[in-house]
């Protein structure tokens, strides 16, 4: 978690550190700080709270520098306190340095490095720039190197010394890091948001590499001092995608944004008259992909609810056996996985740490290891052996919802083209592509009822608890539907398959315990009527998802959203929209902080 940035070149330090914290904002939020470096001299500023409070505090100095760093914090090691919060100097306050990450071992440093020290923070960080400190003689990237032998954890991080004010030094293990190549200037950051507006032109740091970095050189070595060639690559977003375009919140242009960024996800990698899909990345020959006996989909939160989905596809079109795995289960469970597993990793920002791992974990065991990711140049899109970007553009808020229909249009694409090699017709394929091609229209049907999903969404707001109820295909979405709402309106919400209620969950049941539930013309329909007639019976407030044309689901409810009718495969592509709008709403009425909800980061970067 935490948002790092680092900036040399001839432009004042301070503007370009305050906007592209903002940038990173999405990544930590309780508390943020900058150092600059003017001639000899460090100046600190740091505040708890949003990066408004660290702009305002900056304002009342006259900060002055042409390098600095800076980082927004989601904390780890000790509380949200100002003195916690980084940049954090060595102990002669000439060293400074931003870090993302956990130093394991930080406690067995502290003691190595005795009592001579002393630490204004509980953080180990400050450790760290006690060890780096330790080892400096002069040649401030060989005491990072050195320093960084002796540590256990990961790290992205930037160190500045007030005796170098020509350069910066930045090291990666585990934690992102991208360095932006300007003319006579370089950024470096957790990821490229913050160099848009001035640089296309990216670096991705490796793990195990440290670059030292002057105004006009960037010279990356590995951890035993050797020179590594980087290749500088153009990323595709501009950043004009990455601002909020008029809209109130990044979520609800996330949400708007739904039907352009899906035909983007699926433009180009199909064939109508094939009826096939074929996703290049694969990096897999046909007889490869006829020996996969197994599908496994890997990813956390919102990404594995999409993957729910794409099982019911690979499952019906490639009849290929497929299982789910939450990512940080999967990895200690000692997975049963060999050279016939295809394993997936599906995650928006790339960079989730354990899906990282569990993917890691895959590949040692010899399965295929594909990504299906958001963020170009991201560490699983890297690390994965191929794969498909979802290409949803920047997902900056940190509720997931653009990502996870685009991450559905993959795994759709994906299926078809498994199942053509092996069971499906090219009537079955045309079928499935030309419902997927008309998806964007229908969730344009969706998104003009929003006004009407705000005046529902007032009528449910001041409840303290919400039951969601999905069957088949639409049990992910319902888990979705649950996970949006309680994470950025902090509603207690649970998730349960409509079968399931009379097994227990039904005793909770009340006038004052709404139900929501997804009751669309699918092979399940007429189970799931009785499961709501069930409630009904109980007197609980009842919304409904329906499909439009069903006059029943009004006289059994208090309130339905119609959605358009699609195959049953698509309709979590659909109906997960009206729980997004629903969710956001909520939490705009009850005043929370909609992109940057209590507790939560956008990419989770620490196990
Ligand atoms: O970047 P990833 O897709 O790997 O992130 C996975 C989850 O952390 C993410 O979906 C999270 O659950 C979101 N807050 C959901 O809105």
């Amino acid at each position: 978690m935490c948002g790092i940035i680092g900036y040399i070149g001839n432009k004042q330090a301070l503007p370009v550190l305050i906007k592209g914290l903002r940038r990173l904002e999405y990544r930590g939020y309780d508390s943020a700080g900058v150092a600059v470096l003017d001639k000899e001299k460090i100046h600190r500023t740091r505040a708890v709270g949003k990066i408004d409070e660290l702009a305002e505090k900056v304002k009342q100095e006259e900060i002055l520098g042409t390098i600095g760093i800076a980082h927004t914090r989601w904390a780890t090691h000790g509380g949200v306190t100002e003195d916690n919060a980084h940049p954090h100097f060595g102990k002669d306050g000439k060293l400074v340095l931003v870090h993302n990450g956990i130093i394991e071992n930080y406690r067995e440093i502290k003691e190595k490095l005795g009592d001579k020290h002393e630490y204004k923070s509980e953080t180990d960080t400050e450790i760290l720039a006690h060890l780096i400190e330790s080892h400096y003689k002069g040649n401030l990237r060989e005491a990072v190197e050195h320093a960084l032998s002796h540590v256990r954890g990961t790290y992205g991080l930037v160190v500045m010394h007030a005796d170098h004010p020509d350069s910066l030094i930045t090291a990666r293990l585990g934690s992102p890091l991208v360095v932006g190549v300007g003319e006579g200037e370089y950024y470096i950051a957790s990821d490229a948001t913050p160099m848009l507006t001035y640089t296309k032109k990216v670096i991705y740091l490796e793990d195990g590499e440290v670059a030292e970095i002057s105004k006009d050189k960037m010279e990356t070595f590995n951890l035993k001092d050797e020179v590594i060639t980087k290749c500088v690559e153009e990323i595709e977003w501009d950043d004009e995608q990455a601002e909020k375009q008029g809209y109130d919140h990044f979520m609800l242009k996330e949400i708007f944004d739904q039907p352009t960024v899906f035909e983007d996800a699926i433009r180009g990698r199909y064939n109508l008259e094939e009826g096939a899909a074929h996703l290049g990345g694969l990096n897999m020959t046909v007889e490869e992909m006829r020996s996969v006996d197994r599908i496994i989909l890997i990813a956390c939160g919102t990404a594995s609810y999409a993957a729910m989905v794409g099982k019911y596809a690979f499952e019906r079109l490639a009849g290929i056996p497929t299982e789910v795995d939450v990512a940080s289960e999967f990895r200690y469970r000692d997975p049963i996985v060999n050279e016939k597993t295809l394993v997936f990793g599906i995650s928006q920002s790339g960079e989730t740490a354990d899906t990282i791992a569990a993917l890691r974990e895959a590949k040692r065991k010899g399965a295929y290891v594909r990504g299906i990711v958001n963020v170009v140049g991201s560490t699983i899109a890297r690390e994965t052996d191929g794969g498909s970007y979802i290409h949803a553009g920047p997902e900056l808020a940190v509720a997931s919802t653009k990502a996870y229909t685009n991450m559905i249009a993959i795994m759709m694409l994906y299926a078809l083209q498994f199942g053509r090699l092996r069971r499906i017709t090219p009537a079955t394929g045309q079928r499935l592509l030309k419902a997927l091609r008309e998806i964007p229209a229908k969730m344009n049907q969706i998104l003009e009822q929003a006004d009407k999903i705000k005046a529902i969404a007032e009528k449910y707001k001041d409840y303290k608890d919400v039951f969601f109820l999905g069957r088949g295909i639409n049990f992910p979405v319902a888990l979705e539907g649950s996970l949006k709402l309680k994470e950025i309106s902090y509603i207690h919400s649970e998730a349960y398959p409509g079968g399931e209620m009379k097994h227990g969950p039904i005793a909770l049941l009340s006038e004052d315990f709404p139900v929501i539930g997804i009751m669309t013309k699918d092979q399940l329909y007429d189970k799931m009527r009785s499961n709501i007639e069930e409630i009904r019976a109980r007197k609980a407030p009842l919304l409904l998802i329906a499909t439009q044309g069903d006059e029943g689901a009004k006289e059994l409810s208090d309130d339905v959203i119609y959605v358009p009718d699609t195959m049953e495969l698509l309709e979590p592509l659909l109906n997960t929209i009206p729980l997004q709008i629903f969710a956001y709403h909520v939490a705009v009425m009850l005043g929370r902080d909609v992109d940057r909800p209590r507790n939560l980061a956008k990419s989770v970067t620490v196990e």
